[in-house]
């Protein structure tokens, strides 16, 4: 599943990512409802209550996308805003949150300036974490709160298998039917840019986070991991 021979080489990744989710931006909610059978609407939702923080909070959904956890999180009273490097992402949006053009590793805010952070989806598309956790630690105020939400790998054996299947082949063929066949080869390729719980908690805990907290979603199919700046 994961042969890497559609990933591109790191110094073309950023601009590799953004051209792809330019193409896919126009189609990107219907694929992503039909992929996930609707359950990435309830784990935006799990990540959200991840959070732990109080309504009225300022939430930066970082790598927001076409706006689902921006208009997530103002239905849950929170105050929105999102960034995202895809011009294309940005203007199939739907929500009313404010929206910026921009890189996640180099956040146009102020520093200690928003109480959380949602990301999902996003870490894989990244060209470093380490640089993307020490922006958010920035960024956020002392007691700010973070919930990353990823796709993962169940550990029960028939569930990885019938998950292998579903993301190695039948996500690649809805994609390439609906929208655009590279982009949906390298989603399922694209998890192995992404580092085990182990490696991403001692990352954030050297950019400065603490209480770093995983919860399985849908039998481990996708995770939730937060982490608070102390
Ligand atoms: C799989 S989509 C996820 C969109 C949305 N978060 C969601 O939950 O559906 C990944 C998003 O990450 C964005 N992205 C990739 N690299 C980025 C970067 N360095 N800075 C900001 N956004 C980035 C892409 O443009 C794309 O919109």
């Amino acid at each position: 599943m994961n042969s890497g021979q559609n990933l591109p080489p790191a110094e073309e990744k950023r601009a590799t990512v953004t051209a792809m989710f330019d193409r896919i931006a126009p189609r990107y909610d219907l694929v992503n409802r039909l992929m996930t059978f609707r359950l990435d609407v309830k784990w935006r939702r799990k990540s959200i209550q991840a959070l732990g923080l109080p309504d009225q909070s300022i939430i930066l959904d970082i790598a927001c996308g076409t706006g689902d956890f921006c208009r997530d999180l103002q239905k849950e009273n929170f105050t929105s805003f999102g960034i995202d490097l895809s011009k294309g992402m940005l203007s199939s949006a739907r929500t009313s949150s404010p929206l910026v053009n921009a890189d996640a590793l180099t956040l146009p805010i102020g520093d200690n300036s928003i109480d959380g952070v949602t990301c999902g989806f996003a870490l894989r598309n990244f060209t470093s974490l380490p640089p993307f956790f020490e922006e958010l630690e920035r960024v956020l105020r002392s007691g700010g709160r973070i919930a990353l939400l990823e796709v993962d790998q169940p550990a029960n054996k028939i569930l990885r298998f019938g998950h292998k299947i579903h993301f190695g082949k039948i996500v690649p063929l809805i994609g390439s039917l609906l929208s655009d066949n590279t982009a949906y080869r390298y989603l399922p390729e694209s998890v192995s840019y992404l580092p085990a719980f182990e490696d991403l908690t001692s990352m954030l805990s050297t950019a400065g986070f603490i209480e770093v907290k995983k919860v399985k979603l849908t039998g481990g199919v996708a995770q939730v991991i937060s982490a608070t700046k102390p």
